[in-house]
């Protein structure tokens, strides 16, 4: 390992008398300047709560500990809040603070401090102390960060999670000087500043910080943490970056890795830590390199991914994402939109395309703003060379009653797609395992007249014969997803017989009508959501109950030909959404919308959920999660963060 120099430390005095202060580089190992940070470990020696893990919080530093030993760091930096503290109890708080200092210190790196606010427990002066510093904000070079001065700032000098004047003054004057000397700022706080990059929590004050970053172009990056979700957004060309706290990742971790190259900022994430690539120049966006489930998702424009019950498409070397655009408020499970394309090359930074498919303002058009149009799927038709798109499409002001199937076309993947019709799909045709029983049905049609049914799982719908009520006008179509085979025959699936039976019905060869043979699959079990993929030859299934916006366990299934008969599997989740408690049970809060083969990797297939959001729409979050194949089955294990690495083959 190569010899470091001692960092050099630049205290406010030193700050406003010497200028930079930096000292020439030294001669070093051929790597990019790097530093390790971690944020909320908040350890206490006391039992912890449902996702938070006080005294689990030590381990974990152990491992972060030893792991960035290994990596040879130029400096690591603790971002506050080690302890979780016991308010006024000092002596607790105190000792908690050793324990960790006792394992940080272990880092060979040079180490660094923040302070948060549960770190105040302990007391300013045994913190000073124990910690090694003068002042809670000072500015700090590094011989291997050639034109790089790292600011830290004290987010509690005048009560929480406020800035005084006195060292907003500093910092103003710091800015100043590194601008002066042509360097660039990192700044280490323990408060992120901005909501987009911290949901629930942040700065009292973040307006006079922001007003100093603003007239300071020198300034690359904000680094925080506090919100132990983390997140990231950047403003004016500032990466604002909000780390996971250490102490919300029970049976995992979070801690991360920043690599400062002359063109960008790279953030290795370590457990739910995400991973980005942070490019320094003001228009060039930032690249994510990991599926942050449960957030929201950017796209490049900036607002997030607003394509909701979607599927994807993959062509030309660009995979096409359509879904639902959604608007806020209850309003936003209607369709006032329509649907939404984005096109990624490599499933975690997405290009908004605009819209794809939009509602229509004729209020005689199927498709008239306010009707509900769900869960669209795009796929590409080889002889006819079009895109196809089908969706669920409810009639608007007719409630979930018109259970039809919508079509539209395009030229290109992005559209605009162009709406040919819509239908109850089959009708005048009875499904290839139809019964004797159900044909015979056919006669007592008249008597179910004026009957309703619930769209939810009851003892009633099964003892009538809907499939032969809807035979003569089509049958209901609502859940769907499409699935094309690898001889290019196409399926429609679909939720049916009032959300009691799934109808899986091949398409014509141009993919825009029902080519007139169907299957029932999974009589009487109200299956929706459903999602499909083939592998080594034999075609998988994810389906969900059926309780509408809210969550339930979802279902697995297997079989040798699309036609079946297909075998349940049983629930294939597994583990625990910390953002909101939802484990297998729950599916994680979300419900399946599609599987998606990953290109270019043998046996890769990621699950895609969605979280809803009822009472606003537009907020409802996505679930990525990668399909895990074993001899029983298939297994969909949840993850905060993870990246296509895990498909490699060292991974598996
Ligand atoms: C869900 C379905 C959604 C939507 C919702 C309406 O079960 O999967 O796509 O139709 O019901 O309540």
């Amino acid at each position: 390992m190569q010899k470091r120099r001692l960092p050099l430390l630049i205290t406010a005095a030193t700050l406003l008398l010497t200028g930079s202060g930096l000292s020439p580089q030294t001669a070093r190992a051929e790597r990019l300047p790097a530093f390790g940070l971690v944020a909320d470990i908040q350890y206490a020696d006391k039992p912890g709560g449902v996702s938070r893990d006080y005294r689990g919080s030590l381990s974990r530093l152990e491992q972060c500990v030893t792991n960035l030993n290994a990596q040879d760091l130029d400096f690591v930096i603790q971002l506050g809040d080690a302890i979780d503290g016991y308010g006024t109890n000092r002596v607790a708080s105190v000792r908690d603070l050793d324990s960790v200092l006792s394992v940080f210190n272990r880092l060979s790196a040079p180490k660094y401090h923040v302070a948060g606010n549960h770190c105040q427990s302990a007391g300013k002066e045994n913190l000073l102390g124990r910690l090694g510093l003068k002042s809670f904000y000072y500015a700090f070079a590094d011989p291997a960060a050639k034109g790089w001065r790292f600011i830290v700032l004290d987010g509690n000098d005048a009560g929480y999670g406020i800035i005084s004047e006195e060292q907003l003054a500093w910092f103003r004057t710091a800015l100043g000087q590194a601008q002066q000397a042509g360097e660039k700022v990192i700044c280490f706080c323990h408060f992120p500043l901005l909501k987009a990059a911290a949901e629930s929590n942040r700065m009292a004050k973040p307006e006079p910080v922001l007003a100093a970053l603003d007239s300071a172009p020198c300034v690359v990056a904000w680094i925080a943490g506090h919100d132990h979700n983390g997140g990231y957004a950047r403003r004016k060309g500032v990466h604002h970056i909000t780390l996971r706290g250490m102490v919300e990742a029970p049976g995992s971790t979070a801690y991360a890795r920043i690599e400062i190259a002359g063109d960008r900022l790279r953030e290795t994430g370590f457990g739910n830590e995400p991973s980005r690539e942070l490019p320094l120049a003001t228009n060039a966006p930032a690249r994510r390199l990991s599926f942050e489930n449960g957030r929201t998702w950017p796209s490049d424009a900036g607002a997030r991914i607003n394509a909701h019950g979607g599927g994807l498409l993959f062509r030309d070397g660009l995979y096409y994402w359509y879904g639902e655009h959604k608007i806020e408020g209850k309003a936003g499970n209607a369709a006032h939109v329509g649907v939404h394309a984005y096109s990624s090359r490599d499933l975690t930074n997405w290009k908004d395309e605009g819209s794809a498919l939009a509602v229509s303002d004729d209020p005689a058009s199927d498709i008239a703003k306010e009707c509900v149009l769900e869960r669209p799927k795009v796929i590409y038709n080889a002889k006819t060379g079009k895109y196809v798109m089908w969706f669920h499409l409810e009639l608007k002001g007719q409630g979930y009653g018109a259970a039809r199937s919508g079509v539209a076309v395009a030229d290109t993947p992005t559209g605009p797609f162009t709406y040919l019709h819509s239908e109850r799909p089959d009708a005048g045709v009875w499904p290839v395992n139809a019964t004797d029983e159900q044909k015979a049905a056919l006669q007592k049609v008249d008597r179910m007249k004026g009957l309703t049914f619930s769209g939810g799982p009851n003892a009633d719908t099964p003892k009538h014969a809907i499939l032969a009520r809807d035979f003569a006008g089509g049958q209901m179509a609502r859940d769907m997803t499409l699935f094309v085979d690898d001889d290019q025959k196409a399926y429609h699936i679909f939720a049916s017989e009032e959300n009691s039976t799934l109808h899986i019905s091949l398409l014509s060869d141009d993919y825009l009508s029902h080519a007139g043979k169907y299957v029932r699959v999974f009589p009487n079990r109200w299956s929706e959501a459903p999602a499909i993929c083939k592998r080594q030859g034999r075609y998988w299934m994810i389906t969900s109950g059926c309780t509408g916006w809210a969550p339930n366990a979802a279902r697995a299934a297997v079989a040798d030909s699309i036609w079946g008969p297909w075998q349940e599997l049983g629930n294939p989740c597994a583990g625990v959404n910390p953002m909101n408690g939802c484990g297998p049970d729950k599916t994680f809060g979300g419900q399946s919308t599609y599987i998606l083969p990953v290109q270019g990797r043998r046996d890769a297939f990621i699950a895609l959920f969605d979280i809803w959001k009822p009472d606003n729409a537009i907020d409802g979050r996505y679930v990525w999660l990668p399909l895990r194949f074993t001899d029983a089955g298939f297994t969909i294990t949840w993850a905060n963060t993870w990246d296509l690495s895990v498909f490699d083959p060292a991974a598996r």
